[in-house]
């Protein structure tokens, strides 16, 4: 149980420009456990893609929180949510990661359900000796309390009170258009699914995606390789984007991007690369323009790191990334994730695409275990409690506006703040809004 009071964790004081978080809040068991009620189990959390279930009784299962959660499309081709847990004893009744299925029969006592969650079966039930009133309760799966999509993008909450989805994605859902609208007929998951842990806590994986301070640090043997690959002809069949870039580089001169960040806790930081041939997206340049504009168009060639607070995160850099952050414990997270891509691309366009995730983005690629390390890095030194404040937050203070510039009002979107830099800037007051949301949604359950 945590005792403590929320100006223990986070040191607000936007006069001052001071903004600082304990290491409290990344490894303290009570903190812990009541971000899993306060910032999971009870607000909007993401659960998939619909097309995870395409057809009518395709089925996935994700988690809320500590919860299991089942989404699965109907007969009539409906989508739904459940919590994944028998009514009977409890058990987990759904057990893969996907499928399809008219039923599904609980593993315990074999109760039935079927892809609209509604029993079917209690197995031998006219020898039970029920009484009356059992058969006047409901033995379905129930429901989740608010479920919803945007776009293709699906959402839960364990909490019926929430603020419509529409309104908990604010402006930042024109970040996820950027995704959906690339394709004539939408995005899917490319298959081949990859989930991983690492010994750290959830939030280091949020505050990295947004991170672009991190890069030529904690990446030296991937940018030695792009500079390779830039000077020699190294045999690799497929460039990257970053080698056609100088974004990455620690000496590159003028604004080459920033960050956004928007209430509720979601933010993006970007840069740009132009219309370049090193990205996939290349092959409909010209048809994207036509259906979106211009100034849309060069929004998706953008470099994008997008976190829907609390646990979907969109990277889309040399290829293009959706994953979801697993909190399991104070010090270890699960991470899944999945190449994303439009539907319809040529078959060089996801080749490319492929290979440019494999290389950048997969646990074996060469830069994702630089990151996991870190975090486990990080992780170790949160044990001590000698100056409990980290400094981490306060990049950009200077520069950090309120609403946005006119690259924002390229696609008409208004986002709370904005910060409009050289990459050298490596802003951190984006991670700001993340814990405003966080102290925001744990007031309720921390002292002031
Ligand atoms: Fe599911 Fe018993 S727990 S049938
Ligand atoms: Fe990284």
């Amino acid at each position: 149980m945590f005792t403590g009071r929320l100006s223990d964790l986070i040191d607000d004081r936007p006069d001052e420009g001071i903004f600082r978080v304990s290491r409290a809040i990344f490894d303290d068991p009570g903190v812990f456990d009541l971000e899993m009620r306060r910032i999971f189990e009870s607000g909007w959390v993401f659960l998939g893609i619909a097309d995870q279930a395409r057809d009518p009784h395709d089925f996935f299962t994700t988690d809320i929180g500590r919860v299991p959660v089942l989404v699965s499309r109907d007969g009539s081709g409906a989508l739904g949510a459940f919590v994944n847990s028998c009514p009977h004893r409890g058990s987990r009744v759904a057990q893969t990661l996907a499928g399809n299925a008219r039923l599904h029969v609980c593993p315990y006592h074999s109760w039935s359900f079927d892809s609209a969650g509604r029993n079917k079966s209690v197995k031998l039930k006219r020898a039970g000796c029920y009484a009356e009133s059992f058969d006047a309760q409901s033995h379905d799966l129930p429901a989740l309390p608010a479920f919803g999509e945007y776009r293709g993008f699906l959402f839960g909450s364990l909490d019926a009170d929430v603020p419509p989805l529409e309104t908990h994605l604010g402006e930042a859902a024109k970040l996820l258009d950027l995704v959906a609208d690339q394709g004539p007929d939408g995005f899917e998951l490319v298959p081949g699914a990859v989930t991983f842990t690492f010994q750290a806590n959830w939030k280091l994986q949020l505050e990295n995606c947004s991170d672009a301070y991190h890069f030529t640090s904690t990446h030296p043997s991937y940018i030695r390789i792009l500079e390779q690959r830039q000077t020699a002809n190294t045999g690799v069949a497929v460039k990257s984007v970053w080698e056609s870039s100088d974004y990455w580089r620690e000496d590159a001169q003028g604004v080459a991007g920033g960050s956004f960040s928007f209430p509720h806790g979601h933010v993006l930081n970007w840069g740009i690369f132009g219309v370049t041939e090193a990205l996939p997206l290349f092959e409909q340049a010209e048809a994207l323009a036509e259906r979106h504009g211009a100034a849309k168009r060069d929004w998706m060639f953008n470099m994008r790191n997008l976190s829907i607070f609390p646990n979907l995160q969109i990277a889309e850099n040399a290829s293009s990334q959706l994953r979801v952050i697993r909190p399991l414990a104070p010090d270890l997270t699960e991470m899944r994730t999945w190449c994303i891509a439009p539907k319809g691309e040529s078959a060089q366009a996801r080749r490319q695409r492929i290979r440019q995730y494999e290389d950048f983005f997969n646990p074996s690629g060469m830069a994702t275990p630089d990151d996991t390390v870190s975090y486990e890095n990080c992780q170790r030194g949160f044990a001590s409690r000698v100056e409990p404040w980290l400094q981490g937050y306060s990049r950009g203070t200077t520069a950090s506006k309120a609403g946005g510039n006119p690259f924002s009002d390229l696609i008409d979107m208004k986002p709370a703040r904005s910060v409009l830099a050289d990459a050298q800037l490596g802003d951190e007051t984006l991670f700001q809004s993340y814990y405003r949301e966080w102290a925001r949604r744990m007031a309720g359950v921390i002292g002031q």
